[in-house]
C-alpha cells in the first residue's frame, strides 16, 4: 500500500518546538528535569487543577492512578467497551477486574443509565472515557460514584481542550489522565500527564513513577550537592523526559489555535456530508458553549449505515490515498478481552465497532483536502449503489446450479 497522500494525521512540529528541543540537548540534561516540571506548571495552569504530574504515556497515568486510590486485586472497575484497550489494559495491570458497560448510541460515551446495574460490593471506581474529546456525562456519572463511594477516573487522552459545564476536564473526577501520543492534539511523541486536586494522589504518582524513589535525580541534583535517595515503593519507570516536555511546552501554547484549525474541517465535513444518507457525522461542529460543553474535536468518526460496507470504503479510502482509521473495535471483541468477557454483549458499543471510520484531520489539513476525502466517500457509495442497481436489475435470472 502506497505512502497516503492525505495522511490520517499529521504531527504540527514548527521550528520553536525544534529549537526548544535542541536547547534541552544541549543542556546537559535530557531525563526528567527542569523542563518536566516547567511542562507540568503550565499544564495545571492551563487545565486549572492543583497538581499535573507528567508521564511516559496516558496508559501509564491510568495504571498510576488507581494504584494512587489504592484499587487492586479483588476490586472492580467499570468503564466503557468503545475505547482504545489501554483504557482496560491499565486496569488489568494493577491487578483489578475491569467491568464494560455499554454506551450511549448518540455520543458514544459511557451511558450513565447502565452503570448502576454493574455495580457490586467490589467495584471501586469508574473511567469514564471522553471519546473523541466530547465530554461524557460528568453530572451523572459523579452523582452515581457519590452515590456508590466510588472514584472516578478520566480517561481524557482525546479531551484536553474539553470543558464540560464550566468545568474543564481534568478537574471534575478525582483524577484525569491525557495522552500526548504522536496523533494527539498535542504530541510529545509518546507522554501523558495526570492531573488531581488531591495532594495524596499526586504524591504517590509521583513516587510510583519512579522506581518508587522518594526523591526524583533532578531534586537531588539540582542544588548540586548529592543527596541520598531511598526505595519506599516497587514503583515504575514511567517518568517523562526533558526532551519530550520540551515539544509539549511549546505545543500547549497553541492548543487553541489548533483546536479551532481542527474545528474548521469538522465544519467542512458536517456540512458536505450532511446530505449523504449512507453516513452520519458523530462529531458536530457547535458554538463552543462553556456552560454546556467545549469540544476538542480530536477525531472524526462517520458512522456507515451498513455494517457491510464500512470495511470496504476504508479500503477503497485507502486505495484512493486517503488514511483512515477506526476508532474503536469494542474492548471486548478483541481476542485476549473476548475470552474474559465471553457471556457478555453490549450491543450498542457492538453496533457502533463494526460502522465506526474515522476521517483525517488535524491542524494543517487544508479545505481542498477534506473536500477530496468527501468526494472519494461520495465515489465509494455511488459506485456502491450503482452496482447494487445492476444487480438488482439483472434481467437475466441466475441460473439454477
Ligand atoms: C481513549 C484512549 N485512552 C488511552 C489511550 C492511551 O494513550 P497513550 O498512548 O498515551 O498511553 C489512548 C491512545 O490512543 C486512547 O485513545
Amino acid at each position: 500500500m502506497k505512502k497516503p497522500e492525505i495522511p490520517f494525521f499529521k504531527p504540527t512540529i514548527e521550528q520553536e518546538e525544534i529549537d526548544e528541543v535542541v536547547e534541552t540537548l544541549k543542556s546537559g540534561w535530557i531525563g526528567q528535569g527542569p523542563k518536566c516540571e516547567k511542562f507540568e506548571e503550565e499544564f495545571r495552569s492551563y487545565i486549572g487543577s492543583k497538581y499535573a504530574i507528567s508521564l511516559n504515556s496516558c496508559t501509564a497515568g491510568l495504571q498510576l492512578s488507581l494504584m494512587a486510590l489504592g484499587i487492586g486485586r479483588g476490586d472492580e472497575v467499570i468503564t466503557t467497551s468503545l475505547t482504545f484497550c489501554s483504557t482496560v489494559n491499565a486496569i488489568v495491570h494493577t491487578g483489578a477486574s475491569p467491568v464494560l458497560s455499554d454506551i450511549d448510541p448518540a455520543a458514544l460515551n459511557l451511558d450513565p443509565e447502565k452503570i448502576e446495574e454493574k455495580i457490586t460490593k467490589r467495584t471501586k471506581a469508574i473511567i469514564p472515557v471522553h471519546l473523541y474529546g466530547c465530554p461524557a456525562d460528568m453530572k451523572k456519572i459523579m452523582s452515581i460514584a457519590e452515590k456508590y463511594h466510588l472514584y472516578v477516573i478520566e480517561d481524557a487522552a482525546h479531551a484536553i481542550e474539553t470543558i464540560y459545564q464550566n468545568q474543564k476536564i481534568g478537574t471534575i473526577g478525582d483524577a484525569a489522565v491525557f495522552s500526548f501520543y504522536a496523533s494527539k492534539n498535542i504530541s510529545t511523541g509518546e507522554g501523558g500527564m495526570i492531573t488531581t486536586n488531591h495532594q495524596k494522589i499526586a504524591e504517590k504518582v509521583k513516587i510510583l513513577r519512579l522506581h518508587g524513589l522518594d526523591k526524583d535525580a533532578w531534586k537531588r541534583y539540582k542544588t548540586g550537592e548529592y543527596k541520598h535517595y531511598e526505595c519506599v515503593l516497587p514503583g515504575f519507570k514511567f517518568n517523562m523526559t526533558d526532551i519530550q516536555a520540551s515539544l509539549g511546552i511549546r505545543q500547549l501554547k497553541k492548543i487553541e489555535q489548533w483546536r479551532c484549525m481542527r474545528k474548521e474541517i469538522v465544519k467542512i465535513y458536517n456540512d458536505l456530508l450532511n446530505d449523504l444518507e449512507e453516513v452520519t457525522s458523530i462529531v458536530k461542529a457547535g458554538r463552543d458553549n462553556p456552560e454546556d460543553k467545549v469540544q476538542a474535536y480530536h477525531l472524526y468518526p462517520i458512522m456507515v449505515k451498513n455494517p457491510q460496507d464500512r470495511d470496504k470504503l476504508l479500503t477503497y479510502l485507502q486505495e484512493e490515498g486517503i488514511g483512515v482509521g477506526v476508532h474503536f473495535k469494542p474492548v471486548h471483541q478483541h481476542p485476549y478481552y473476548a475470552k474474559i468477557f465471553k457471556n457478555k454483549s453490549y450491543p450498542t458499543a457492538e453496533n457502533a465497532g463494526s460502522r465506526l471510520l474515522s476521517l483525517p484531520l488535524f491542524p494543517t489539513l487544508r479545505k481542498e483536502e477534506a473536500e477530496r476525502v468527501v468526494e472519494s466517500v461520495r465515489a465509494f457509495f455511488k459506485r456502491t449503489s450503482k452496482n447494487t442497481r445492476l444487480i438488482s436489475s439483472h434481467p437475466y435470472p441466475r441460473p439454477t446450479l
